[in-house]
């Protein structure tokens, strides 16, 4: 049986990167066989563009093919062969982050994100999407506090933010059934118990 797909989605500072590794754990825990991934990245080739896609200022139009070949080679050797083999894969990020940042964050027209989508992807989506949603203020705030040196995304304006959660909450919208919003201003361990229920709607 093929493998589930799960992807994990927010802005930057939204604390999504604390709740990858629980998933990681909670789903091996129930004795599925898990790859763990990210984008952009998650092979090496996709790694490299990572690199330069979180470093080097470009035309956006150059941001978004680069993301999108990045994920081309992400499905190719790492997310299908996996699903295929039946094993499960958890992804942070994957094309919601595409038309959020790259659509609703610098404007680029959906028409265009859809059409690079239909070319990588074909009708390739993930199973489950789990929004994890906070204001920009506390994304900020998050940041701040963490301390880490800004890459090229995380040095963009509140504006900018505002915009890409914008795009992501009428993604989730439009999508009930896939994406999943999780309030993520809320204390982690109560996170962990909405996690776990979602967790359970997999299996039904
Ligand atoms: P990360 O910090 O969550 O690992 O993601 C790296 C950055 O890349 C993050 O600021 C969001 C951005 N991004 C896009 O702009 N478009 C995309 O398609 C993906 C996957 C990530």
């Amino acid at each position: 049986m093929r493998g589930k797909f799960i992807t994990l989605e927010g802005i930057d500072g939204a604390g999504k990167s604390t709740h990858h590794g629980w998933l990681v754990d909670a789903l091996r825990q129930r004795g599925i066989t898990l790859v763990a991934t990210r984008e952009p990245g998650g092979t090496p080739l996709g790694e490299k563009l990572r690199g330069l896609l979180l470093t080097e200022s470009m035309h956006l139009e150059t941001e978004a093919l680069l993301m999108f070949a990045a994920r081309r080679e992400h499905l190719d050797k790492l997310i299908l062969p996996a699903l295929e083999r039946g094993d499960w894969v958890l992804s942070d990020r994957f094309s919601d982050a595409s038309f959020a940042y790259q659509g609703g964050g610098r404007g680029l027209s959906r028409e265009k994100l859809e059409t690079m989508e239909a070319w990588v992807q074909g009708d390739l989506r993930p199973d489950l999407t789990l929004l994890f949603d906070v204001p920009t203020e506390v994304a900020r705030a998050r940041l701040a506090a963490a301390g880490n040196s800004p890459d090229r995304f995380e040095r963009e304006q509140q504006e900018f933010f505002e915009r890409v959660r914008l795009a992501y909450l009428d993604r989730a919208q439009r999508e009930p059934r896939r994406i999943v919003r999780i309030d993520a201003t809320r204390p982690v361990a109560e996170i962990r118990v909405e996690l776990e229920k979602v967790l359970e709607m997999l299996w039904r």
